[in-house]
């Protein structure tokens, strides 16, 4: 078994660590601040040729892995779990959807657009009363000669406002239930296609999260993407690598709290000595960084199977679930450690928490990856 990386993975890891350190961290509090998308940074991200980073290079991807985007991930999440969001829904559910089961034109015309920047990412599967139940999707597509009429509505959407087009679910044939869904690419300036950014949230406020509304949106009928009625298993399987990458992501943050906790605990001096003397705090430390290894060994095997074609699921649910949790148990660690201090927003750790915990709910939440699991196991 060999657990180092390849060149070209160190590489990218390490490029994007010194951008990430340089170029975004510096900014992650004004993000958080201002709510501010980060376009500037995606704008970067393209010119690095890092917006198609796991795709074939005939559409304008960099023709890396998925090991290699998850260690990108992972850094940019370190810096700014914002930009990281973004990023991830870009590549995980906007362009794998269509690099997966599109057509060929479709992959010519609109993964090329994802992967050079000139379009953000974005997919619409969640309704208001399809959360955990994805396949409950209330929102029709019905066929009017060569096009598609769609109308409903989708909730806690990423990205959206920045893209040209979202590849959303819609219930194509009601009498077959979550097997008549289907997925369809509906360009952002289709009359009848309203995008509201309306919530206000605990944290990753730079990220875009909006509420989509169809009212008679007409679409040609070849924007379908994938099997017509195969939409939510085609969606799962996406899912399988979003989960990867939300572990990667979650890793990222914890990783900010092991790295945020050992300097303030270095630094301050209580009883005469530097904090990180006493065991208490030694301990929190050692776990913080036992989890963090844990977690990241998990997403890697993970993208390491669905590098190499073989199932995923079980183990793209269980690096979600380990990762997501670990961030969340990393970050109160992390505030405790801190203190008082912990408790302001003059130091990252508050934000790293209130950040950290959409990771256990995005996605599908902690429980849906145990019902996942636990059915994989043969429950
Ligand atoms: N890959 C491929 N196919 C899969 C699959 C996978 N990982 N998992 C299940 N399937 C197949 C099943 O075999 C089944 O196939 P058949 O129709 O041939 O029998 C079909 O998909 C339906 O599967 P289930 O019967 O298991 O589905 P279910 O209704 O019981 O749901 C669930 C299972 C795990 C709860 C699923 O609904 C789920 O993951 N829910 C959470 C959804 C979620 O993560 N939502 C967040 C989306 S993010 C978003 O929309 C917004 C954004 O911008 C971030």
């Amino acid at each position: 078994m060999d657990f180092s990386l390849t060149r070209d993975q160190k590489m990218i890891r390490d490029v994007v660590y010194e951008f990430a350190q340089q170029e975004i961290a510096p900014k992650a509090a004004y993000i958080d601040k201002s709510g501010e998308f980060p376009a500037e940074i995606m704008k970067k991200l393209a010119d690095m040729d890092l917006m198609g980073l796991p795709f074939p290079e005939q559409y304008g991807g960099a023709g890396a892995d998925y090991i290699s985007y998850c260690l990108a991930l992972e850094e940019i999440t370190r810096a700014c779990a914002s930009t990281g969001i973004t990023y991830e829904a870009h590549i995980s559910l906007g362009c794998a959807p269509i690099y997966l089961f599109g057509s060929e034109e479709q992959k010519k015309k609109y993964l090329t657009m994802l992967c050079s920047g000139e379009s953000i990412g974005s997919f619409g599967l969640t309704e208001p009363e399809a959360g955990t139940d994805a396949g409950g999707t209330k929102t029709t597509a019905v066929l009017d000669g060569d096009t598609w009429v769609i109308n409903g509505g989708k909730c806690f959407i990423t990205n959206a406002s920045y893209a040209k087009f979202v590849t959303i679910t819609a219930v194509t044939d009601k009498s077959r239930g979550k097997r008549g869904i289907s997925a369809i690419l509906v360009p952002t300036d289709t009359a009848g296609f309203t995008i509201r950014a309306s919530y206000e949230k605990m944290g990753l406020h730079g990220s875009n999260t909006t509420e989509l509304f169809f009212d008679d949106v007409r679409v040609p009928k070849e924007n379908l993407v994938g099997k017509e009625n195969e939409g939510f298993k085609q969606f799962l399987q996406v899912l399988d690598g979003g989960r990867i990458a939300i572990g990667a992501m979650a890793v990222g943050i914890a990783q900010a709290c092991l790295d945020a906790s050992l300097k303030y605990a270095q630094e301050r001096v209580q009883f005469g000595q530097s904090i990180s003397k006493f065991q208490a705090i030694q301990f929190k430390l050692a776990d913080m960084a036992a989890n963090v290894e844990l977690a990241r060994l998990m997403y890697l095997k993970a993208a390491w199977l669905k590098d190499n074609d073989k199932p995923c699921t079980k183990e793209a649910s269980i690096a979600k679930l380990f990762a997501s949790e670990t961030a969340t148990k990393a970050a109160l660690e992390a505030i405790q450690i801190h203190g008082g201090y912990g408790y302001m927003k003059e130091f990252p750790v508050e934000r790293y928490l209130r950040d950290a915990k959409l990771l256990e709910i995005g996605e599908g939440t902690s429980e849906v990856q145990r019902m996942v699991i636990a059915r994989l196991l043969g429950c």
